[in-house]
This record gives C-alpha cells, structure tokens and sequence, in this order.
C-alpha cells in the first residue's frame, strides 16, 4: 500500500504536468493529466507511440460512497453526453472496473488526447489507490499501458523502471502487481447503433449480455467495408503488438516438432511453455533443439495474470525461440489469445520495424 503523502506527491505531479507510473487491476499506466496538451505530447513522446493513437481518459467518483449507487452521468458530463440507455447499463454493471468504452466526445476534450477522432475512450479504474488518487486529483487523467510502443505491457513497478531508465523525471508508484494482467476490455458505443469489441478483455461479450442484455459485436461482424473504416484507430488492433524481441510462436496440441522446424538449429535454446494440468513433452518431442519446460497456468483468469510476465522473462539473450500453447477454444481465452496472436506476429530482433509501420 501507498501512504496518502506519497498519493499527495503523484497528485502534485500530476497537477505540475509531470508522468506518472502507476497499476490499475489491469496494467501499469503512464498517468499524465487530461487537459494538459504539453504532458499529454510527452506521452506519446515517451511511448514512442504515433500520435494518432488515442489514449484513454480515467475518472473515479467524487466520494467512496457505495458504487452501486454513483451517478456517472454528471461525472461524464465534462467528457460525453452520449448516454445511450445501452451505455448506462454497461455502465452501472461494469464501473468501476476493467472496461473501456468508446463515446462521441464533449467539444472541450482534447484533439491531442483523441489522436484527432471525434470519440473519446473513458474508463473507471476499481484499483482503490487508483481511485484514491483521481478523487485527489480531481479530474480525468489519460493513462495509456506504461510500456514502449508496440512492446510487453508491463505489470511490476520494477518492469517498468526498467523499461523507462532512461526517463529521469518519471515518478513511479509500485502498487504491486496487477491483478487481471491484460488490458481492459474496450466497447465501442460512438455509432449509436450497435455494441462493437476492437478488444477483448477479462470482461467477456456474455458476461455483458448476462448483466445487461446488450449484445457485443466482433468488429468483423459489422457487414459493410464503410463501418469497417470506420472503426477507430487503435493501436491494440496493430496485427503486430505487444512484442517480444525474442520470436515467440504458439504450438497446437501435441505440435511442438512443427513449430521448432522452422527453426532447425540443433544449438537453439528454446523455452517452451506447457500447461501446468498436462505432464511434460516427451523426450523425442524436442530433439532437434535445447528445449526447458517453462509451466504456464491452464486456467484463463490465471494465465492472463501471468501472461505479460512471463514474456518478459523469457524475453532474454539466453532464449533464441520461445513457444506458447495455443490457447484452448472459448470466449474466456479471447482476451489472451487475441495478446498472444499479436506478440507473435511483432516479435523478433525487428520487431520495431514491424510494428511501427
Ligand atoms: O487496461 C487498460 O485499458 C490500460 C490501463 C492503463 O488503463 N490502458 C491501456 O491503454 O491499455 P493503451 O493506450 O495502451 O490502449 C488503449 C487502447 C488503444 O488501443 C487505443 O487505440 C484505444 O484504446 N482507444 C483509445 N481511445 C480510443 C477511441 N476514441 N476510439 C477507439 N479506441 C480508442
Ligand atoms: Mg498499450
């Protein structure tokens, strides 16, 4: 836990235009106030992320009051009046928690924060020193995954003072590790029409539907190439993102030969990942390579809050291949196959070049 002096320091960061780095339940952020365009530029500076990548803006209720009964709609009010009946449900079912929604934007918010688009992203940490510290803040704070552009999101304070030794003025708040371990779920509501997920996340399409009767649409289900377009840039939706500089693939069931064929070095190092419920390869599955057993958990909450962890361990010179189980069938594994699928495609020694296209 966090002392209130140390809270009152990152406020006054905050207030001063300075970043900070700080957990939610899902990721560590890189905190920066909302209506401040010099810090919200040094962001993306500091990401090394295009500046038509949009951020998320974070609120929190006024008061610890029970938050069963917030009232968001004059909290939003400064942000979007775009408050469908659908959107409230999700709303007063989900807030605060790990979900992101996509809105028309109020005027007043920043075309610097919205990478020039006419929506805004908003969420409601639960994180509770999260929340401590925008009720103290008293305004919305963006805060993007506290990582490089297209690399490992990060989920340790000390991951993330390693990732960003180089930025001396970064204050960094070690909230522990982070409970969820991928990025929030995002819902896209700014066509008025239909629910739409460019990301999924712990919060799943059915869980939605169970708590709320909306239904969630794949972006590929949306028929006409127009609204295809017309969904918003997003840089979790990069087919290369959150990547390894060490080449990562996954393996089907029993597969382990096929994925290390391409990669017939009989000296290579791999590190290959294994469900923790199923007993070892066997000896003949890895001739052609040096292969160490890593154990990765076979339930989906569990892996995904390992998830982000375990690539950046294994993303070191000792490894020259890293593989992954792919993950089973099921809604409950989207979130971290879609992670999965993406650091794939993105990693390598070029990863940067890849993804940065
Ligand atoms: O769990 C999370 O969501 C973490 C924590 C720190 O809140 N944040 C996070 O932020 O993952 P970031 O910036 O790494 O990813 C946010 C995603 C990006 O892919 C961005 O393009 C998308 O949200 N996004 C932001 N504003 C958007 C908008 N107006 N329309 C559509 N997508 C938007
Ligand atoms: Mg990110």
């Amino acid at each position: 836990m966090q002392s209130s002096a140390v809270i009152n320091e990152a406020v006054q960061t905050l207030r001063d235009g300075g970043l900070v780095a700080f957990p939610i339940e899902t990721v560590y952020g890189l905190w920066a106030d909302a209506k401040n365009p010099q810090v919200i530029h040094k962001v993306f500076a500091t990401k090394g992320r295009p500046s038509n990548h949009p951020l998320i803006v974070h609120l929190a209720a006024p008061d610890r009051f029970d938050q069963a009964q917030v009232d968001w709609v004059p909290i939003l009010a400064p942000w979007t009046r775009d408050l469908s009946e659908d959107t409230l449900k999700l709303i007063n079912a989900f807030w605060p928690g790990s979900l992101t929604l996509v809105f028309k934007k109020d005027k007043s918010v920043l075309n610097d924060l919205t990478g020039g688009q006419d929506t805004v992203a908003i969420r409601a940490p639960a994180h509770p020193i999260a929340q401590e510290l925008l009720r103290k803040f008293k305004g919305g704070v963006v805060a993007p995954s506290a990582n490089r552009f297209g690399k490992v999101s990060l989920t340790s304070a000390a991951d993330v003072r390693a990732e960003f030794e180089d930025v001396l003025d970064l204050m960094i708040l070690d909230g522990g590790d982070c409970e969820i371990g991928i990025e929030s779920t995002i819902i896209d509501l700014s066509s008025g029409d239909k629910a739409v997920l460019p990301r999924p996340g712990a919060i799943t399409p059915s869980e939605i539907l169970a708590k709320t009767g909306v239904n969630v649409y794949q972006p590929n289900e949306l028929k006409s190439d127009e609204a295809m377009e017309d969904l918003p840039k997003i840089s979790g939706s990069l087919k290369a993102h959150y990547a390894p500089t060490t080449p990562l693939r996954l393996y089907a069931p029993g597969r382990v030969l096929d994925a290390l064929s391409e990669f017939p070095d009989i000296n290579s190092r791999v590190a290959v990942a294994v469900w923790d419920s199923e007993s070892s390869l066997s000896e003949d599955g890895h001739r052609s390579a040096h292969c160490e057993e890593i154990e990765v958990p076979s339930d989906s909450t569990a892996f995904a809050s390992r998830l982000y962890r375990s690539l950046r361990d294994l993303d070191q010179p000792g490894w020259d291949l890293i593989l992954f189980p792919e993950p089973p069938a099921g809604e409950k594994w989207d979130g971290v196959r879609d992670r999965l699928q993406r650091a794939c495609f993105g990693s390598g020694p070029s990863s940067s070049g890849h993804v940065n296209t």
